[in-house]
């Protein structure tokens, strides 16, 4: 084929990592090549674009990645696309190098990035993948469901020494914005609390009250969750000690962090992966531009970029509702 006439799209990893990112990079690729549409890597998502750190995917470059955690792109946290003239210069790379479309895989700040190209007049094409499932325009983000899996584990384990040493143990799990890993580790792992950043209903000494009341009633052992997002990286701690401190109750902290970013992803993230990598480049066969994957109402669906990043959902009680009603 003319190398001039080939039809090309970018395609780069953005902001946190997320289990099953690989999983979608391959399906990106595997589906564009399979339309003879050669397909551009960025390196370290828009840090790459912006200094055309570019990398050639072929089919054979996707191989053996699908249960791989993290991303074979690398990824980053570009503080130069938050300014008008890295956006500038992104834009342009894409218009030197000839890109039809560029596929950004990320959460909602990578996609802040993308409609500031799409102003600028590339064809941009969304898919949603941050552990937090924190895009309000999406039921589902990519990497959720293994962190999830993965908080859920850790959290077993930690009620086995935890029920044979009679403590309370304070989990803080990821979300700095969000508490929606910390409601599903909550009620998955059978915690009495579940404290994050939307509601700050329950506090300190709603806690404590429920530890006492809980002891009186027979239990021998107490678990809480915490987003990162209350009270900071390190709030568990200083929970941990104020309930040890009121209550007597030996309490202990364990910090999740990063260990829920990384691992095999699940089967639902690998399959909801592959599902919206093949389908940006659908979309992007039939001429359609400019749109953010979703996954809404147990289907596979796209909007408008612009509208997309419009929508605001309400944060639901109901999960932490029912937790707290089956922890009694
Ligand atoms: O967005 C995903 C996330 O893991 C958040 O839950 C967390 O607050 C943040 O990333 C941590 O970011 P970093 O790895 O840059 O410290």
């Amino acid at each position: 084929m003319d190398i001039l006439k080939q039809r090309k799209i970018g395609l780069l990893t953005s902001g946190g990592d997320a289990p099953g990112m690989n999983a979608a990079i391959r399906a990106v690729v595997r589906a564009a090549l399979a339309e003879k549409i050669k397909v551009i890597g960025f390196m370290r998502g828009y840090e790459g674009l912006i200094s055309s750190d570019i990398v050639e995917l072929e089919s054979m470059s996707v191989s053996d990645i699908i249960h791989r955690g993290g991303t074979i792109l690398l990824t980053a946290r570009s503080e130069d696309m938050m300014t008008e003239a890295g956006q500038d210069r992104a834009a342009r790379v894409c218009d030197v190098l000839g890109l039809e479309a560029l596929v950004v895989i990320g959460g909602d700040g990578s996609f802040r990035g993308a409609l500031e190209l799409k102003k600028r007049g590339v064809n941009v094409y969304g898919i949603p993948a941050t552990i937090d499932l924190d895009i309000d325009c999406t039921e589902y983000t990519i990497g959720f469901d293994t962190a999830v899996n993965t908080g859920m584990e850790a959290i077993t384990r930690i009620r086995d020494t935890s029920s044979s040493h009679e403590r309370c143990s304070v989990v803080e799990v990821m979300g700095r914005d969000c508490g929606n890993i910390a409601l599903w580790c909550g009620m998955t792992g059978g915690a009495e609390e579940a404290l994050i950043p939307e509601d700050e209903t329950a506090d300190t000494k709603t806690v404590i009250n429920e530890i006492i009341r809980n002891r009186s009633r027979g239990k021998r052992h107490n678990l809480i969750i915490i987003a990162e997002g209350r009270g900071g990286k390190g709030g568990s701690e200083q929970l941990a000690r104020e309930i040890q401190s009121i209550t007597g109750i030996n309490a202990r902290a364990t910090i999740l962090g990063h260990l829920q970013r990384g691992g095999n992803p699940s089967a639902l993230d690998r399959m909801r992966a592959s599902m919206m990598g093949y389908r940006a480049v659908e979309l992007f066969m039939k001429g359609v531009r400019d749109r953010v994957i979703i996954y809404k109402d147990g289907k596979y669906a796209d909007m408008d970029f612009e509208e997309a990043l419009g929508v605001k959902r309400e944060y639901n009680r109901e999960i932490y509702d029912i937790m707290k009603k089956l922890s009694i």
